[in-house]
């Protein structure tokens, strides 16, 4: 038989989130999804995540944009999108077609932005959760702005929380000595789930120029040289709160899904690996199943928080 992979990242919620596999896109890695659906059945995706989304429709940061490091990448794109008002009005319905609960990722330039884009998104058909991005490493307002301070987190959580009946996950930044504290606080606040992380802050040098290589200096490093840090940050706050944790730095097998869920993840997000390997979701998916067959793993949930419950 093959083995369940379903999982439940808003478990008691007023609108739970029970996804066919534990395998999203990371926001940014995935844009709104139409390209990658013209490539395979998305479908078969745990569910999709769009580029972070804001009030207003932003151009994004000068180029040069990225940066390849080693193990990884640096980018600082600047949260360049499309805005609230159209993402509402020409993607939300396109998702209402697809057999995939989407998942927005909203960026406030300020705790009241995220109150407002997630009353804007409650109730919208094709809509499935939120995700706060509060840990951007690239933008001068909101991002790790509010996401570096305990109680800017939690204000942003409440104010999202109140104002949809949407499962609020919160993603948060590694770019701080405690993590956990951040997760707890987003947690109290009435949080669904919590997303960790989003990219390590780095730079790269233009050693010709001798500058930077990205006009802002600094950027977020991703991929699978930032692996151990989640897995590490993932373990800690699985330990400390009662929601789930979704997984996310440098997934890019099942294998690496596997250590995830037993570090205590419900779920992971694919990002960087995707940019190399467009199939890369579905080859996590299938590694992940095939693991599970080779090692008679029944059902997913019995993977998450394996490696501490068994400590
Ligand atoms: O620059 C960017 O758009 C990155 C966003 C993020 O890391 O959340």
């Amino acid at each position: 038989m093959r083995p369940s992979l379903s999982v439940d990242i808003a478990p008691g919620r007023k609108n739970s989130l029970v996804l066919k596999n534990p395998v999203m896109p990371a926001s940014g890695c995935f844009s709104w999804g139409q390209e990658f659906a013209r490539h395979f059945d998305i479908s078969a995706l745990g569910a999709v995540v769009s580029k972070g989304v804001t009030m207003a429709p932003r151009q994004g940061n000068p180029q040069p944009r990225v940066a390849e490091t080693p193990a990884g990448m640096l980018n600082s794109i600047g949260l360049q999108n499309i805005g609230i008002d159209a993402c509402i009005s020409d993607m939300a319905p396109i998702w209402t077609r697809w057999d995939v609960p989407v998942i927005v990722n909203v960026a406030g330039d300020t705790v009241e932005e995220f109150g407002e884009m997630a009353r804007m998104l409650d109730g919208v058909p094709g809509i499935a959760a939120i995700e706060l991005n509060i840990s951007c490493p690239n933008v001068d307002m909101g991002g790790i702005e509010i996401g570096q301070d305990v109680g800017a987190s939690a204000r942003a959580t409440r104010a999202a929380v109140r104002n949809t009946d949407l499962p609020v996950i919160v993603k948060i930044t590694p770019n701080v000595t405690d993590p956990v504290s951040l997760a707890r606080a987003c947690e109290a606040e009435g949080a669904a789930a919590i997303c960790a992380i989003n990219t390590v802050l780095g730079l790269a040098i233009d050693v010709r120029r001798q500058r930077p290589v990205l006009p802002r200096a600094r950027g977020g490093v991703s991929g699978p040289a930032i692996k151990p840090i989640a897995l590490r940050i993932v373990y800690d706050i699985a330990r400390a709160v009662n929601v789930p944790v979704i997984g996310c730095g440098g997934v890019g097998s099942g294998q690496d899904a596997v250590e995830f869920l037993m570090a205590g993840a419900t779920a992971v997000q694919v990002g960087t690996a995707t940019f190399a390997n467009p199939r890369a979701l579905l080859d996590v998916i299938e590694g992940l199943e095939a693991w599970m067959s080779a090692n008679g793993v029944a059902d997913v949930n019995d993977l998450i928080g394996a490696s501490f419950r068994s400590a």
